[in-house]
């Protein structure tokens, strides 16, 4: 670790906390992240070209991206200070999750900010799906005037089945039954109910019994093509089915079927298998050729409300990260919630390996430089451990150089009472 004359280094550099904050994340950021502290920020618009970014990255402890800026190895060794990267979006595939968290870099993300924009979509779909709202748009849209109330239905009263409770589930069932549904759940972990929403048993019983269903679960090897031909056929004659999750949950080919053959009364296709990269792509799919089919290009959580939650939601993890050493809800480092610190103690940050032997290195480290423990957390996670540790007493200078210099240590940053 390289430390500077002036008694700055990577850890404590003199002066604030430096963060870069690129493709345009939304304003409510600059004030989440200072809210525990001062940051200095600097926004460049759009996304940077890799050689500016390599410029600039030496100099700052914290970076906000959304999904185009790649944070690669090459990256990651440029950024000799960065401590923390926050992902102002859902995902966090375009960073070296493991990279990173070898580095000590923790990254942050904000899975769930966007529920509420996903819920009112699937709200609205169902009331559009009912109201057989597509397949007139389609009419009208080529001169046809189709005004007639043959299948079209209030949703009061109607069944709506959600296949997850998570939080976009439960979310909307707490809409759909302020619109008068009765709202049915299936889930694979036991999730209390919200209002008079009943849970059921099995995903085949409640695809049997609702006029909606609609899925709310992530992909994995158990969801992945859950609903398929027989899926479909257990379906009430005349339901609908919403897709505003993951692509890959249902067979496209037996959708196209059962939409086919009349068994299903419509659909809304948020997601789907295959998706263009870009706007500049072109979007193929079977149910382009359905007119009962509301298709919509991956947009459930995308808003202007989701994106300041998001930004909120980052930015506080970061800061929190920054300001007090916690790793909760990051997505490549043990999480460890220390909580408050006790007044005029020192928190010491420690990254390590994960091998036996260290807590004790560091705690001997601790009391040798005249410290006593008053609280202590400790988590671990692959080749990681993460300790974190307040401090009493009048701490020798040496402390953060000798906990540094320990067989183990990753990175340590010391933060002062
Ligand atoms: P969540 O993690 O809060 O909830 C998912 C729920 O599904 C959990 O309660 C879990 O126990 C349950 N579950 C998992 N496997 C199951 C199974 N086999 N059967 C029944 N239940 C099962 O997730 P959240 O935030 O509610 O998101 C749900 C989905 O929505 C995810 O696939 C997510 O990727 C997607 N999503 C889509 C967006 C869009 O733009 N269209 C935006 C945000 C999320």
């Amino acid at each position: 670790m390289s430390e500077r004359a002036d008694g700055a280094d990577r850890e404590t550099p003199a002066g604030p906390v430096r963060a870069l904050l690129l493709e345009n994340v939304h304003p409510e950021v600059d004030v989440a992240l200072q809210q525990f502290g001062e940051v200095e920020i600097h926004r460049l618009d759009g996304t940077p070209t890799r050689e500016e970014l390599h410029r600039r990255i030496a100099d700052v402890e914290l970076l906000g991206i959304r999904s185009r800026t790649q944070v690669d190895r090459q990256l990651l060794e440029r950024a000799e200070r960065l401590r923390a990267v926050g992902c102002f979006c859902i995902g966090t595939n375009q960073v070296d999750l493991e990279f990173a968290a070898e580095r000590g870099v923790a990254v942050f993300n904000a899975p769930f900010a966007n529920t509420r924009s996903v819920a009112e979509l699937t709200l609205a779909s169902v009331v559009m799906l009912m109201r057989g709202i597509p397949q007139k748009m389609q009419a009208i849209r080529r001169g046809r005037w189709l005004k007639s109330a043959a299948g079209a239905h209030e949703v009061r009263g109607k069944k709506l089945g959600s296949v997850g409770y998570g939080n976009i589930g439960s979310q909307l069932s707490v809409l759909a039954s302020g619109h008068g549904m009765h709202v049915y759940y299936h889930d694979i972990e036991p999730k209390l109910a919200h209002g008079n929403a009943r849970v059921v048993g099995s995903l085949e019983e409640l695809l049997a019994d609702v006029d909606v269903v609609t899925l709310h679960v992530p992909s994995n090897e158990r969801t992945r093509g859950m609903i398929d031909a027989a899926a479909l056929a257990r379906m009430r004659s005349g339901a609908f089915l919403i897709n505003h999750a993951r692509g890959d949950l249902v067979d496209i080919d037996a959708l196209v079927e059962a939409l086919r053959s009349g068994h299903l009364a419509g659909a809304a296709v948020d997601v789907f298998p295959r998706e263009p990269k870009s706007s500049d792509e072109g979007f193929e799919s079977p149910l382009t050729e359905f007119d009962n089919v509301l298709l919509t290009p991956h947009i459930g959580g995308s808003t202007i409300e989701a994106q300041a939650a998001i930004g909120r939601d980052a930015a506080f993890k970061l800061a929190r990260y920054h300001f007090e050493g916690a790793t909760t809800h990051a997505v490549n480092f043990p999480q460890v919630e220390p909580g408050v610190r006790a007044p005029g103690s020192h928190r010491l940050l420690c990254l390590h390996r994960n091998a036996p032997g260290f807590l004790s290195r560091l705690n001997e480290t601790v009391s040798g430089a005249g410290g006593n423990v008053v609280s202590q957390h400790l988590q671990t996670r692959g080749q990681l451990g993460y300790a974190v540790s307040d401090i009493e007493g009048r701490l020798d200078q040496q402390l953060l150089r000798r906990v540094r210099q320990l067989e183990g240590t990753v990175r340590a940053r010391l933060l002062a009472p």
